[in-house]
């Protein structure tokens, strides 16, 4: 895809949504000017609609980080560049809510320290080798629901089972309640999109809604695993570790919100990003199918690069500092935009090739080093891995049909739907 700078300098505004719905190459060639001619370019903040104008305050705008080496140096100074006033929002949100929807994903230290650490040992390597075995398990039993159909959504049939039954796996959550956690989570990332908040009802009222459903679950989770601990992090959550650290029934509440939000959208856009570019570059598909192993090593990298799921991450500086030639002060908000960085020519040859055996590739899709670098980063590797490899081996002739249906947001680069086409095969 080649970008098309369709829009001058100052045509571009990141606070308009209309901005969002042009075309992807159009978008890409915006974010090319922006790096060229203003890298550190401040913008208005978005509009509020009227019914949310008594809990949200317009500020004085932010500054849009696009260059990777910026984006970088914010994320590697989080004592300047703090997460503690939100990390998802552009706006401030009342206070009661960041802890509620972030959890750790806007706190700093030494809260974000010790939240970090008690979950971080739920995520060690062992936990994950023992889960590998699930994750083909289930992506088998995915591919074994429409291998016989020849078609389907390859977003909502595919791509968005096999993350959120894995996290659902892994906190103990049952089938059962697969269903409602999906929907719950559509509902929060949806940025309002109507086909997931009918128009004419309250999107925060929707979001809140959704929020406390997966709240419920979770607290009535916790309660149980208390006294009837089992191998799921839920239990190892809220039962004393080693070093005697635990979380409240509260923080796991709000750790599983934050994981089903940010686990379950971004792996599967990644996948369905992932199908679509392997369908509109054949060549590439073909080194891949050819040697899936050796090559799905810098594939799966590569799929997270060029989808860039996560747009961009929040931070409100603390100090005066310069990042470029822009003078930064207290209170100021960046917003570091991992998509762009991911597209930055100093840093990426042929940023615009897809190529899945790009090495080094040093994208910043799970964030850039620093303490909030992606959690799950090891975890959904193997998904999105696991997943093409079985489905280039079950169903070989897998390609997308037609254009993707694009989620309308700012913030998560999302494929509500997209349709995709292979000869029909018998469930395994
Ligand atoms: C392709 C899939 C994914 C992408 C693109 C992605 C992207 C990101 C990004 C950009 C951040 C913010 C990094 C920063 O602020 O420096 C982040 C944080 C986080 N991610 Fe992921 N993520 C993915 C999958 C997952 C999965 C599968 C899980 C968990 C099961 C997960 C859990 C988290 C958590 C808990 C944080 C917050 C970490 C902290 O604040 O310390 N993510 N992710």
């Amino acid at each position: 895809m080649e970008p098309r700078e369709v829009l001058g300098l100052d045509e571009i505004d990141l606070s308009d949504i209309a901005f969002w719905a042009r075309p992807w190459d159009e978008r890409e060639g915006a974010f090319r000017t922006l790096r060229r001619e203003r890298p550190v370019a401040h913008f208005d903040d978005p509009e509020i609609p009227q019914e949310l104008s008594f809990t949200i305050q317009r500020g004085n705008g932010y500054y849009a980080l696009t260059k990777h080496a910026h984006v970088s140096e914010a994320s590697r100074h989080p004592e300047i560049f703090r997460s503690g006033q939100g990390a998802t929002s552009i706006l401030d949100m009342p206070e009661e809510m960041l802890d509620f929807f972030g959890s750790m994903i806007n706190m700093d230290n030494p809260r974000h320290a010790r939240l970090r650490r008690i979950v971080s040992q739920a995520f060690n390597p062992r936990m994950i080798r023992s889960i590998e075995d699930r994750i083909d398990f289930v992506a088998n039993r995915v591919i074994d629901r429409v291998a016989p159909l020849g078609g389907c959504d390859f977003v909502t049939e595919v791509a968005a089972r096999l993350p959120l039954e894995i996290i659902c796996d892994m906190m103990g959550i049952g089938p059962d309640d697969y269903e409602t956690v999906f929907q719950a989570s559509n509902i929060i990332l949806s940025n309002g999109d109507p086909e997931y908040v009918p128009e004419g009802s309250d999107p925060i009222l929707a979001f809140m809604t959704a929020a406390q459903q997966l709240n419920m679950l979770m607290l009535d989770l916790a309660a149980y695993r208390r006294q009837h601990p089992t191998e799921d992090i839920t239990s190892a959550l809220v039962n004393t570790n080693v070093d005697g650290e635990a979380l409240t029934d509260n923080e796991v509440a709000s750790f599983f919100i934050l994981l089903v939000v940010a686990g379950n959208e971004t792996t599967r856009n990644a996948i369905s990003h992932g199908l679509l570019a392997l369908t509109r570059h054949p060549d590439q598909r073909a080194l891949w199918q050819a040697d899936p192993v050796g090559v799905a090593a810098t594939g799966v990298d590569e799929i997270v690069r060029w989808g860039s799921p996560v747009i961009w991450m929040r931070r409100t500086v603390a100090g005066d500092t310069t990042l470029g030639d822009v003078d930064l002060h207290e209170g100021d908000r960046v917003i570091l935009y991992y998509a762009s960085a991911n597209r930055d020519e100093d840093v990426f040859e042929d940023p615009y090739a897809f190529d899945v055996r790009r090495d080094p590739n040093p994208h910043l899709g799970f964030g850039a080093a620093g303490p909030h670098f992606c959690l799950g980063a090891h975890l959904a590797r193997q998904e999105i891995g696991v997943m093409f490899r079985r489905l280039f081996e079950r169903l070989p002739d897998l390609q997308a049909a037609g254009e993707p249906d694009r989620l309308l947001s700012p913030f998560i680069n999302g494929i509500k739907h997209l349709d995709c086409s292979f000869t029909p095969v018998a469930a395994a």
